[in-house]
């Protein structure tokens, strides 16, 4: 029988928070990793897995999106498992589906830690990982050996640090080779703040360049999916420029948004925090991200995924209600751990 959501919630927040946010020292980064690690070690147990699968509730109703049919409105963002690390239990935690990556082509390391902040008083996190990961050979490989799964699953890629961004294209080109037939879809990934020129492949002329090459790549093969993620920080003009952009390359839909580099909506007792380099996510983006799904959801027909401060179901609710198809929690996730997810499958229900 699935626990109750006061179980849930109240289990998560009294006991595995604090747990979760001491191991390491209470460092983010290593609690992180010690975590994904557990979830690739009980992904190995099958008994194990059906028991929590019994305890939390299910993604609530099909929906489909772009060709695509997910079990659920709720997904995992783009870079909690950048690996492919607990891909036999996400859908077991009530996910409809999970993004995986940012993976880019070649293997790296990311940049120098500390590079992970959480910002306890405003439901914020300040990141400028830098794209760590090991190489979209390794997540195709993973996805492999773990055969198929009960929900689809995102590969979102993006460039490797070492190549220059005029040589982007190339890079973009390998990992969707390398990951296309385990992919269900893909994100395009050009507005991370934490990879230097990156957010440039925005621009108009780079990225219709870029969606084209992708978008024939996918055509000539498999026809995946390809969706654009966003930064909030975009200016309406440079939105409307990407929509613009997305539609004749024939992209199949928006993802928005990733991190800000805005630091408004931080509490006064993180402001030591706030000059920290990097993306800010959290409670203070789910303003803007709303924003920016609404002016996509007006202005054209692609599909909408929502990302960006999605802390409560009533703020999963109003990214449904400004027009996104789907939502996806990172912040929130590691603030509220899965009663959020229940709660958002209860409230988002087609
Ligand atoms: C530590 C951290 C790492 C992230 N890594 C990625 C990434 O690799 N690729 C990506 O597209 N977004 C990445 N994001 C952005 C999230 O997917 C999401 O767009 C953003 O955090 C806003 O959602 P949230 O407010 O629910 O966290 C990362 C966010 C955080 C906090």
């Amino acid at each position: 029988m699935a626990l109750p959501r006061w179980a849930l919630d109240g289990g998560y927040r009294a006991a595995m928070r604090p747990l979760l946010f001491r191991v390491g020292g209470g460092d983010a980064e290593t609690a992180h990793h010690l975590t994904l690690r557990r979830m690739a070690q009980l992904g190995d147990h099958p008994a194990a897995v059906r028991s929590l699968a019994a305890a939390l509730p299910r993604p609530a109703g099909p929906v489909e999106v772009a060709g695509v049919r997910f079990p659920g409105r709720v997904g995992l963002a783009a870079g909690v498992d950048k690996d492919g690390l607990g891909v036999k239990v996400w859908e077991h935690l009530g996910f409809g589906h999970i993004e995986l990556g940012t993976v880019t082509a070649q293997a790296q390391p990311g940049n120098p830690q500390p590079r992970l902040f959480r910002l306890r008083g405003s439901d914020a996190i300040i990141n400028r990982m830098g794209f760590n990961n090991d190489g979209a050979r390794a997540l195709a490989d993973r996805l492999a050996a773990a055969g198929p799964r009960g929900i689809p699953i995102g590969v979102s890629i993006g460039k490797t640090k070492a190549t220059p961004v005029e040589d982007a294209i190339g890079d973009y080109l390998t990992s969707l080779a390398l990951l296309d037939e385990h992919a269900d879809y893909f994100a395009v990934n050009v507005s991370s703040p934490n990879t230097p020129g990156l957010r440039t492949l925005q621009d108009k002329e780079p990225l219709a360049e870029l969606l084209a090459e992708l978008v024939t790549a996918t055509a000539a093969r498999s026809r995946t999916p390809i969706f654009v993620k966003i930064a909030p920080d975009l200016t309406d003009g440079a939105i409307d420029d990407v929509l613009e952009v997305a539609q004749r390359a024939d992209a199949s839909g928006i993802i928005a948004t990733n991190t800000t580099l805005s630091r408004d909506g931080i509490a006064e007792v993180d402001l030591p925090l706030a000059d920290e380099a990097g993306g800010l996510s959290g409670a203070p983006l789910t303003r803007r991200s709303r924003y920016v799904v609404q002016r996509i959801a007006e202005r054209s027909k692609l599909p909408v995924i929502g990302v960006g401060g999605v802390m409560t179901a009533d703020d999963g609710r109003a990214l449904i209600d400004a027009g996104a198809s789907l939502v996806q929690i990172y912040s929130g996730f590691i603030y509220r751990g899965p009663a959020l997810v229940a709660e958002l499958n209860r409230a988002l229900a087609p």
